[in-house]
């Protein structure tokens, strides 16, 4: 390299960039779960990942049903999934589960891939270990980020109300393995203040 400085400042940079990623993923871990005060409610925030194996011997989601039109639509109209999802902290199905995603997706859009999804967050770590939170909504797959809604919940969540915002983050093919972040904002009736 002709100028020794510009050598230096790149190596100075990416140490900083490395520092930056590795805080970020230690805060991750730790930062799944918050609860806070919004509009004199409390509210959760949750943060996680949840492992989407479609194939293979871990597989955790399978088809129940399809319906006559299934295997001639291009959207896979009417098949029923159940599934029991790992919930971990990171993207690494090896960090830290906090919970599963438990229930049933079914497509039901005849034009575009698109679930209606009945889905419960059972956490099983934390503060709030043994509550579930359920989530309802159509979920557009190919969409970036998709919006669903908290519909309710139970133990530390009865009474909630609120929103899962969800992307893929990750998928791999030989076991359609997905891995889907969710973010979910959950408000109770109980008062903070
Ligand atoms: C993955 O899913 C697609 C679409 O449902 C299917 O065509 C394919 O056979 C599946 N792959 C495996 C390995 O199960
Ligand atoms: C299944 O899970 C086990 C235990 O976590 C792991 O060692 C193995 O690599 C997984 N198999 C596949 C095909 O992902
Ligand atoms: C549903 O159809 C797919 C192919 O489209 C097939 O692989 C699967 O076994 C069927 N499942 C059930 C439960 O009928
Ligand atoms: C969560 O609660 C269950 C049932 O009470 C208990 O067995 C388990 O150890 C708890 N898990 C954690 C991580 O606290």
């Amino acid at each position: 390299m002709k100028n020794p400085t510009i050598g230096i400042l790149l190596t100075i940079t990416c140490l900083l960039i490395a520092t930056a990623t590795a805080t970020a993923a230690a805060a991750n871990e730790t930062a799944w779960l918050q609860t806070f005060c919004r509009g004199n409610k409390f509210t959760t925030k949750l943060h996680f990942y949840v492992h989407d194996i479609r194939a293979g011997p871990n597989a955790t989601l399978f088809t129940v049903a399809n319906a006559s039109i299934t295997a001639a639509s291009p959207t896979g109209f009417g098949r029923v999934n159940v599934f029991d999802d790992r919930i971990t902290v990171s993207p690494d199905i090896a960090s830290e589960e906090v919970g599963r995603a438990q229930g049933t997706t079914a497509s039901v859009d005849l034009a575009v891939t698109a679930f209606s999804m009945n889905l419960n967050f059972f956490l099983t770590s934390g503060k709030f270990n043994g509550s579930t939170v359920t989530v309802v909504g159509r979920n557009q797959f190919a969409d970036a980020q998709r919006e669903l809604s908290v519909a309710g919940g139970a133990g530390a969540f009865r009474e909630a109300r609120g929103y899962a915002i969800t992307s893929s983050y990750s998928f791999e093919a030989a076991t359609n393995y997905s891995v889907i972040e969710y973010t979910v904002y959950v408000k109770t009736s109980r008062k903070c203040s």
